[in-house]
């Protein structure tokens, strides 16, 4: 056993999944559509034409997933709310069968033993809130808070860990500047307005999660280890412009109470001719916060470039400012991603060193490897590099807390493959595969490690 990295004691080992990744039952027990069903249903924008229609069939299998994480040992599971089921349009009647559905399964993981963990935005915006201007508008982050109340009223007393948002910078930046992401659009103003709205209803959100009570409230971000592709000038400058797009435009505010100081050149008129932030916003949005959740997966490399673009109103989009460039000598995911475990330990240091005590206590709430999995004929995988992957990063998050940063926990992405956004079911994270055919569920060689890791921290 001594080959596995040991964490603290109390120390919360998890697994995470999403709504719309693996739920299924698009239909189903009155839930409204989402973005995401209008995204994936466009033809063109998802390979192969794939759809969350089906996923996983985890609405009605969710006994089965339950079973599968009690038999894998984990303290906690972070699952994700669907909104339009809670309230279909996004603003008006509640649906209780949504409530119902999510009820049923906390009450499932408490009776396995299981913490549940749940996120109220992974993505899935009610497609009627979208119509009336999405995250460009205000009325969104207000919509968000009363979907909060509501879920909160019912599970608040049962759940004791919430997330506001997940990865806001995919929601901003993928959804309205790059266009790879529901809604789709492909804007500069839009992007920023969206991100700033999304700020304000976390904010909301947090007020509504403290008025009902509940034990612990975060938001999860996807920070990035930027690195500079060459010493120069020009690539260093783009690595601020990187770090402002993708990370300080979200700690600052919330970690800090201000807005990044180098906001106004990296968007220039963009962000100085904005008319979207209010006085009192920035109260509202640096609330405390009982822990930061933080998802990783690779170090990402930039380069300067030249804006690409001839709109200026798209100057936001990120391979407009700066461009992505390989990782020489490492191995990289079926993703196309750099496997560098040391940045993982670097991020989280920087991120400690930057914020002092105003850094609350982290968890990490993704981190894993999509792999070009070969089942066998009796549909086992032996993926021993999403083994490594696992191992050589909570080894490097083992070093992060040596170094001094308080991280209470790590959940792995994903307990199941599933939908992979814009790249369908191509890409596996799962540490259970899924036979899509037979929605047969089928523990691969990462699942039996993360298992014997899991049970070696006992004393
Ligand atoms: C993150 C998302 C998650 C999953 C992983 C691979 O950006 O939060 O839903 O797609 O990446």
């Amino acid at each position: 056993m001594s080959d596995f990295p040991r964490f603290p004691p109390g120390f919360v080992f998890g697994a995470a999944t999403a709504s719309y990744q693996i739920e299924g039952a698009a239909y189903e027990d009155g839930r409204g559509p989402s973005i995401w069903d209008t995204y994936s249903h466009t033809p063109g924008l998802v390979a192969n034409g794939d759809t969350g229609d089906v996923a996983c069939d985890h609405y009605h299998r969710y006994p089965e997933d339950v079973a599968l994480l009690k038999d894998l040992g984990v303290g906690s599971y972070r699952f994700s709310i669907a909104w339009p089921r809670i309230v279909p349009d996004g603003t008006g009647p509640v649906n209780p069968k949504g409530l119902d559905f999510y009820s049923r399964l906390v009450d499932e993981l408490l009776a396995a033993g299981i913490e549940p963990a749940a996120t109220l935005y992974h993505w899935d915006l009610p497609q009627g809130l979208e119509d009336r201007g999405g995250w460009r508008v205000r009325e969104t982050a207000e919509r968000f808070a009363e979907y909060t109340a509501v879920v909160a009223a019912r599970l608040g007393d049962r759940v004791p860990r919430w997330i506001t948002l997940n990865e806001p910078w995919c929601s901003a930046f993928l959804g309205y500047s790059v266009g790879r992401h529901a809604p789709g659009a492909r804007e500069g103003r839009g992007a920023l307005a969206a991100a700033h709205h999304l700020l304000v209803g976390h904010g909301l959100a947090v007020q509504a999660l403290r008025d009902a009570g509940v034990r612990e409230v975060g938001i999860t971000l996807n920070l990035d280890h930027h690195l500079p592709a060459t010493g120069s000038a020009a690539d260093r400058d783009a690595v601020v412009r990187a770090d402002t797009l993708h990370n300080l435009v979200w700690t600052e505010p919330i970690l800090a109470g201000r807005y990044p100081d180098t906001e106004e050149d990296t968007w220039g008129e963009l962000i100085t001719g904005q008319d979207f932030r209010r006085d009192g916003d920035l109260e509202l949005i640096h609330r405390p916060l009982d822990f930061l959740g933080v998802n990783y997966y690779r170090p990402i490399v930039v380069a300067d470039a030249p804006y690409r673009e001839s709109d200026p109103a798209r100057r936001v989009a990120t391979d407009n400012r700066y461009a992505e460039t390989a990782m020489p000598g490492v191995r990289h995911t079926a993703m196309g991603w750099p496997v560098a475990p040391e940045t993982f330990t670097g991020l989280l240091v920087d991120l400690k060193e930057q914020y002092g005590d105003a850094l609350p206590p982290v968890h990490i709430t993704e981190n894993g490897s999509a792999e070009d999995d070969e089942a066998g004929p009796d549909g086992t995988v032996h993926d021993t590099d999403r083994v490594s992957y696992l191992r050589d990063h909570l080894t490097a998050l083992r070093a992060a807390i040596d170094a001094g940063v308080d991280v209470r926990g790590y959940y792995v992405w994903s307990l199941l493959d599933n939908f992979e956004w814009a790249f369908g079911y191509d890409k596996r994270f799962g540490i259970v595969r899924v036979d899509y055919a037979t929605q047969r569920r089928i523990p691969k060689d990462s699942y039996h490690w993360y298992r014997r890791m899991i049970a070696a921290q006992r004393p």
